[in-house]
This record gives structure tokens, sequence and C-alpha cells, in this order.
């Protein structure tokens, strides 16, 4: 099995991606967040940064591009290879309201015709391995198939599938029967991605699918780095280091923070960015809404630290996750 970090928008940028590689490598693919080429430039400086090889310590990092026009496509594939990317991935999936209403992300699934026609352009005018990453559809999950038509005419490198529509966002059970029925329809190798947030989602997932070759986890990673760890030495019958540890968790926290500090130079940002990951980390710690309430009010790198500390010190790590996930649904 391969395993990918799915990108999370504000959380899995490059600080973030090297820091799991160091603590925790196990990934053997990291994906960017979203880059949005506009008229003016390919790359703006934030997404320029993320990408550069230099602030890169990972080994397989793919961009990827979100947009339904295949001249800012070709604009994006044009500077990232002068960065020496020679694989992309189209983001199909995202739900947002602004991308949706402008025919981008899972916006374009609603529009069978005009994806088609940007497909055939982008293979046709780009030399780079082209992945998607798409959701079912728009409004109804048997939208997938007449999509899947369309993706089998194209040589796409692999289709990454999060099978849930667009309405659905990230609520309820994906759509596991109809990714199945999609894995044996695809003629290109697919990818899942979905609510595998435990070791115990992705055994009961692989007992189901055995024939996956690759998964990609998002949520489950950000709550638990250790993740990936885990599911490797599941499979391999608890030969390997296995749970995540208080220390190596914090010494990873810090990392991250500090980063953050100094790619900011401005600590109530690095505090708010580590925030949106606090959302995710909580489900790691038993019983942590005390302690979770201070990380939530706290404003300077002092108040910060110090919610940290707190629940580092009061609250023990749940070594096979929490009972129920309160994810935010949007
Ligand atoms: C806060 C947040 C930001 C996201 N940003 C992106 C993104 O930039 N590109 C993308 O393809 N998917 C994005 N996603 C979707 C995830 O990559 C992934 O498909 C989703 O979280 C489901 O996988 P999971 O259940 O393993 O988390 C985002 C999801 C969340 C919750």
């Amino acid at each position: 099995m391969r395993f990918y970090l799915a990108p999370l928008e504000g959380i899995t940028g490059y600080i973030y991606r090297n820091a799991l590689e160091k603590y925790f490598p196990g990934a053997d693919r990291y994906m960017t967040p979203f880059i949005v080429p506009d008229r003016n430039r390919a790359l703006r400086t934030k997404e320029l940064r993320d990408i550069l090889p230099e602030n890169n310590r990972v080994r397989d990092l793919v961009p990827q591009i979100l947009t339904n026009d295949a001249d800012r496509f070709h604009e994006a594939v044009q500077a990232l290879g002068e960065y020496g990317y020679e694989e992309v991935n189209l983001n199909l999936g995202c739900p947002s309201g602004t991308v949706v209403s402008r025919r981008r992300g899972a916006g374009l699934l609603g529009f069978p015709e005009e994806l088609d026609h940007f497909l055939d352009r982008i293979f046709s005018e780009n030399q780079v391995r082209i992945s998607v990453k798409t959701r079912l559809g728009m409004e109804k999950p048997e939208e997938a198939f007449r999509l899947m038509e369309i993706y089998n005419q194209y040589p796409l490198s692999e289709l990454i599938i999060h099978p849930r529509t667009r309405q659905e966002y990230y609520r309820g059970a994906p759509h596991f029967e109809i990714f199945g029925e999609l894995q044996k329809l695809a003629k290109m190798p697919v990818c899942y991605n979905g609510n595998l947030l435990t070791v115990r989602d992705y055994t009961s997932f692989c007992a189901h699918f055995p024939e996956t070759e690759a998964v990609m986890l998002g949520r489950g990673v950000i709550a638990n780095p250790a993740l990936f760890r885990e599911l490797s030495n599941d499979a391999s019958g608890g030969q390997l280091p296995g749970k995540l540890t208080k220390e190596e968790l914090r010494a990873f926290h810090d990392e991250v923070f500090f980063g953050y500090r100094e790619v900011f130079g401005n600590d109530s940002n690095a505090v708010f960015r580590m925030k949106e990951m606090w959302t995710y980390l909580l489900h790691s710690f038993a019983d942590p809404e005390r302690q979770a309430k201070k990380i939530r009010k706290a404003r300077t790198k002092e108040e910060y630290l110090l919610a940290v500390e707190g629940i580092f010190a009061a609250c023990e790590l749940q070594p096979d996750g929490p009972e129920f996930w309160n994810l935010p649904q949007k």
C-alpha cells in the first residue's frame, strides 16, 4: 500500500510537511494545498514559497492546481516545471462556495461537457503527468459514473477519489460501495481518500477493498501524526515502532510552531495557525476539554505555550483514537 498525505489548505504547508517527515516519516507522497493561478502570475508569493525545492525536505511532492482555465493551468505547469516538478494534481474536489460558484474544484463536476473540454486541452497541451483528485459529483453520487467515462478517455497518472458529493462536504459516511464500482471501471491507478481516521478504519477499508494500492489520509494524520507509522506497524504484525508518544508529539509540535513563528515573523499569526492544527490534534488526547479552552483563548506566544504545557501535563494520549470525532463539517 502506498500512503499519501492529503492537502489541507492552512495546515499542510511546507513547515508542517517537513516536520511530519522528520518526526513521523511514513508518507510515500505529499501533495501541496491548492495553487490558484491567475492572469497576472502563475504562482503567488505564498504558493511559490510552498513549492520551492529548498523549502521542501520530503521525497515526493506533487503540487496541486485549482483552475478551470486551460491557459492558466498550462502557465502553472510551466512555472512548476522550472522548479523540477514533473507531475501535478488537478483539484476537482474543493466544495467551498466561492470556488464552486466559479465552476472550479467540485464546481466543474456539475458541467461534464466543460470538464471534458478542459481535460482534452490540458492533456494535449502539457507534457507532465497529471493526476486528478475528484468527488463523486455535485449533488448525486451516481453522477460519478458519467464522470468516470470522461476520466477514462484521458491518460490520468492517477485518480484520487473522495467518495462524497460536493453537497455533502465532509458530512456522513463516504459512499464506499460507489468507490468499489468506480475502482472496477477505472482504466488508471486509483487512490482512495476519505475518513480513514484510525488504524481500525484503515483495516476495515483494506478488508473490503483489498485491491487498493494507494490511500490518501488527511484529518486522521493531523489528529495523530504517527498514523502512517501505526498503519505500517499493524501490517507488520507489530514488528515496527508503533504508538504515538508524548515526547515525540511535543517535539513535532514545537518544530511546527517555531517554524511558523520564523516564517510569519509574527507570534499571533503563528498561534492562530496552530489552533487550526489543534482542532484535529485534540482528538489524540483523553478528556482535553478544559485544557482545549485555554488553547482556544490564547493570544500571545506565552499564553499559548502555557496552554500547550497544560494539555501535555494534564491529559493522557488515547492510543486507539477518540470515541467520538468532532470534526468541522465544512
Ligand atoms: C481544512 C481543510 C482544507 C483542505 N484543503 C484541501 C486542498 O487544498 N486541496 C484538496 O484537494 N483537498 C483539500 N481538503 C480535503 C482533504 O484533502 C481531504 O480530501 C479530506 O479531508 C478528506 O480526507 P480525510 O477524511 O482523510 O481527512 C481540505 C480539507 C480540509 C478539512
